[in-house]
């Protein structure tokens, strides 16, 4: 026998070790890479195969290899629901095929005559859901100011079965002290539900803090690069789980499994595009709230945030969404949206392209004019979502749209002509820099950005 096929009988099996990984004490980012990610037994394929089937072939009748027909299972699926469950801390997840498919599948555990309490400032398409398709059903919502903990207790009535939370919400960044009202809905025996979308598990495992379910559009920060579409419930209860499955695949809206692989692989890389998500959006939201032109930033990273030692006490970082409403009010806000150019015009978050969006018109149409107005959502409130370009370019850009100037915009004659220089799409004075810092503090400083961008006199932490 040759040295090569040598190996003493009591070694494991090659593939034993990564077939038998204690997950439990691994760190979030190890966890993202491994769980559910086990080579394919077959080749040892280092990626989760696309299993585009959609029904198995049985040995022989009642027996099967743990998968039947795809609607119930998928491997592809299954791969994805193990790594967002270990994510959340929880014990069991469920992919969908949107975040609102996610919203449903919650829902499909109340029954008609149930009531519901609703943190007022949720995602329009939510509110849409609720208000339009399930009130059909016999569903009841109370909108209240998820901040005040009061008026969600005195919101509950005797037939009150959830309490459905976003924090940060969509689009002004509110945050629920999930903490307690988690305890709150608990002493009530009602299902405490938390839309994590924003933060992510990276930032915030709302299971740790006591809630019994948590929803995900995996569409933004978890799938990451703006090219998928899905969802994902997250519990630790087996009876809300096995309820929660059944639902499933009784109603039927699971994604493909094309789709599941794109959503594990941008979980892959999810702790550290968060870091830089936050890294720039704090940039962002500093330099807005210092630009003369801007009234009011909503970001809670920011110590102005009326919660920000809440968001300290429940959230690992503030994420990459920041809002803002400008002094000219809506005319200004218009502009400010219509003339950036690395920030795209456009709806959802999340992903690597910077976006910025205006919630009245977008993403909270559904909501009816006065309920936004309320709320605070104005027709001048915009959403950014800060991706992942650099944070200079990015300030740039935004500090040129409120210029009315657009940025790194070349003249049709130079495209054409193909010769652009650096110099014909920024000013001389930039210059090339490493953003990090030994402190992982940079002061943008006179030769780091745009002169011009200077004349606003701020100074950015990132
Ligand atoms: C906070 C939040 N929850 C849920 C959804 C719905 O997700 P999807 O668009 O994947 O259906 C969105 C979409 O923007 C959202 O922002």
């Amino acid at each position: 026998m040759s040295d090569n096929n040598s190996r003493c009988s009591s070694e494991p099996a090659a593939s034993n070790r990564y077939f038998n990984i204690q997950h439990e004490g691994l760190k979030f980012s190890t966890r993202a890479v491994l769980v559910g990610q086990e080579p394919d037994p077959s080749t040892g394929a280092i990626s989760v195969p696309i299993y585009q089937t959609s029904t198995f072939l049985l040995d022989e009748l009642g027996s099967n290899k743990g998968y039947q027909y795809a609607r119930t299972h998928n491997p592809t699926r299954t791969a994805l629901e193990k790594c967002l469950a270990s994510l959340e801390n929880g014990a069991h997840a469920l992919a969908f095929g949107s975040g609102l498919a996610a919203a449903s599948a919650v829902l499909n555990l109340l029954s008609q005559g149930d009531h519901v309490i609703v943190g007022e400032d949720v995602y329009g398409g939510v509110y849409r859901l609720f208000e339009k398709v399930l009130t059909r059903y016999g569903l009841t919502f109370t909108y209240v100011d998820s901040a005040d903990i009061d008026q969600v207790g005195a919101a509950i009535q005797g037939n009150t079965k959830l309490l459905w939370l976003e924090s940060p919400t969509n689009p002004i960044l509110k945050l629920a002290d999930i903490r307690a009202l988690a305890r709150l809905a608990r002493n009530y025996g009602i299902i405490s539900v938390v839309d994590n979308t924003f933060a992510s598990p990276y930032f915030q495992r709302p299971l740790d803090l006591g809630a019994d379910v948590i929803v995900h559009s995996t569409t933004k920060y978890l799938s990451g690069h703006s090219d998928v579409i899905g969802g994902a419930v997250v519990t630790s209860s087996d009876e809300l789980f096995e309820n929660l499955k059944f639902h499933q695949n009784a109603v039927g809206a699971v994604p493909g499994p094309f789709d599941c692989y794109l959503a594990l692989r941008g979980l892959k890389t999810l702790s550290l595009r968060m870091r830089e998500h936050e890294r720039s959006a704090t940039a962002v939201a500093t330099f807005l709230e210092e630009h003369p032109a801007v009234e009011r930033v909503y970001y809670p990273g920011l110590t102005s945030h009326p919660q920000h030692d809440l968001a300290k006490s429940q959230m690992g970082g503030y994420g990459g969404v920041v809002a803002c409403t400008l002094k000219g009010g809506e005319e200004a806000a218009r502009r400010l949206l219509n003339g950036t150019t690395i920030f795209g015009l456009a709806e959802s978050l999340g992903g690597t392209r910077s976006l910025i969006c205006h919630p009245a018109t977008m993403t909270h149409a559904p909501v009816p004019a006065e309920i936004r107005k309320e709320r605070g959502i104005t027709d001048g409130l915009i959403r950014l979502s800060i991706g992942l370009e650099d944070a200079e370019d990015l300030i740039r850009d935004l500090y040129h749209s409120l210029e009315r100037r657009p940025f790194a915009v070349v003249s049709d004659a130079t495209a054409k002509h193909g010769s652009v220089s650096s110099a014909s799409l920024y000013d001389a004075n930039d210059t090339e820099h490493d953003a990090t810092t030994a402190s992982n503090k940079a002061v943008y400083t006179e030769q780091r950005i745009d002169k011009e961008v200077c004349e606003a006199r701020f100074t950015v932490s990132v």
